[in-house]
């Protein structure tokens, strides 16, 4: 069979990430995949020096990459939302299948990019854009697709509950521990979406369109972040027995979903309070299968790069087998009406 063939626009974080993840691994992943996965082609004006490129086809153009036609999956992770737009909606208009970490771009232009990529019975797949390494879109996807969803909730956001947990355990200064969450790479280009809570909200609204089977309604959900979180307000919850986290919410109610992002008081007793670090946990109550919980680590280049090498493996099935065969585009059925009650 012919190696499948796959570009990568991005070699920052996530990228380099990526890029190390399939080299190293690459024997077990095309065993995986039951094909040979080939990085044909690097788009990146930067590089990255924890990536040796010696072996590999570098343009600067990341528009090379969605233009070559040699390339069968391009993954975008180039963050943003304007370019990766574009990039992302060429890649489906040439008949490429997609990867793509970025949950700002899917978030805000999902439907979209969703709906062209059926006309053009293309997947774009989007495992990465939450909670990082944990997969937890396959989990609704599949685990849980005989169930109701009744709610779900988590802490979705690394960078947060990072600087959180260093405020109460350590008594660092807010910004310090943000200057160190930059430094290791787990916050977002712009930090304020990190700290204000957009970067969970955009998760949040990808989580609920596939627990609740409905479209992409980012302007729906309230957000509020950790920003005006003093050391005190950790030290009084802490005397009080509570532990703050910033949670994320969906829930079906009587009048709709209900979407919120804001920080929260938990008991300190309860699994999601001792979540401590970048790592995230995201709750899911079924009514089937009642509560179930999935945990480890939300951001990093590799626990992320973990979950953009499984949706390669799942794409490469795309390109091996005939069109008839394919899995449609990965994940969204927007049928579903459910408005939030505001
Ligand atoms: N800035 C994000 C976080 C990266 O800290 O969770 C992973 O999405």
């Amino acid at each position: 069979m012919k190696p499948v063939k796959v570009g990568i626009c991005g070699l920052g974080t996530v990228g380099g990430g990526t890029f190390n993840v399939l080299t190293r691994n690459k024997r077990d992943i095309s065993a995986r995949a039951g094909v040979e996965i080939d990085i044909i082609q690097v788009g990146t004006r930067r590089g990255n020096s924890a990536c040796d490129l010696t072996q590999t086809a570098v343009v600067t153009d990341i528009f090379d990459v969605v233009r070559n036609p040699d390339v069968d999956i391009v993954v975008e992770l180039i963050g943003g939302t304007t370019v990766a737009r574009a990039l992302v909606l060429e890649a489906i208009a040439n008949g490429k299948q997609v990867v793509t970490a970025n949950k700002a771009l899917i978030a805000e232009h999902g439907n979209e990019i969703f709906a062209r990529a059926a006309e053009q019975g293309v997947s774009v797949a989007f495992e990465a854009a939450v909670a990082g390494g944990i997969p937890i879109i396959k989990a609704l996807r599949e685990g849980l697709a005989g169930n109701r969803i009744e709610w779900l909730a988590g802490i979705i956001n690394g960078t947060g509950n990072f600087i959180l947990t260093e405020m109460r355990d350590k008594g660092r200064a807010f910004d310090d521990v943000l200057a160190e969450a930059q430094a290791l790479g787990y916050a977002e280009a712009d930090p304020t979406f990190d700290v204000e809570g957009i970067d969970a909200a955009h998760k949040l609204v990808i989580l609920a369109s596939l627990a609740f089977g409905m479209p992409l309604q980012f302007d729906k959900v309230f957000t509020e972040g950790i920003s005006k979180i003093a050391p005190e307000d950790v030290a009084y919850a802490q005397e009080l027995g509570y532990r703050i986290k910033h949670l994320g919410i969906a829930k079906q109610t009587a009048a709709g979903i209900e979407l919120r992002v804001h920080p929260t008081m938990i008991p300190e007793k309860r699994l999601i309070a001792n979540v401590d670090g970048v790592m995230n946990a995201v709750l899911v109550k079924g009514d089937a299968v009642g509560p179930t919980l999935y945990y480890g680590a939300g951001a990093g280049a590799e626990p992320t790069a973990s979950a953009v090498v499984a949706d390669i493996i799942d794409l490469a099935r795309n390109v091996t087998v005939g069109f008839e065969h394919r899995v449609p585009a990965l994940g969204f059925h927007p049928q579903g009406q459910n408005v939030q009650p505001n």
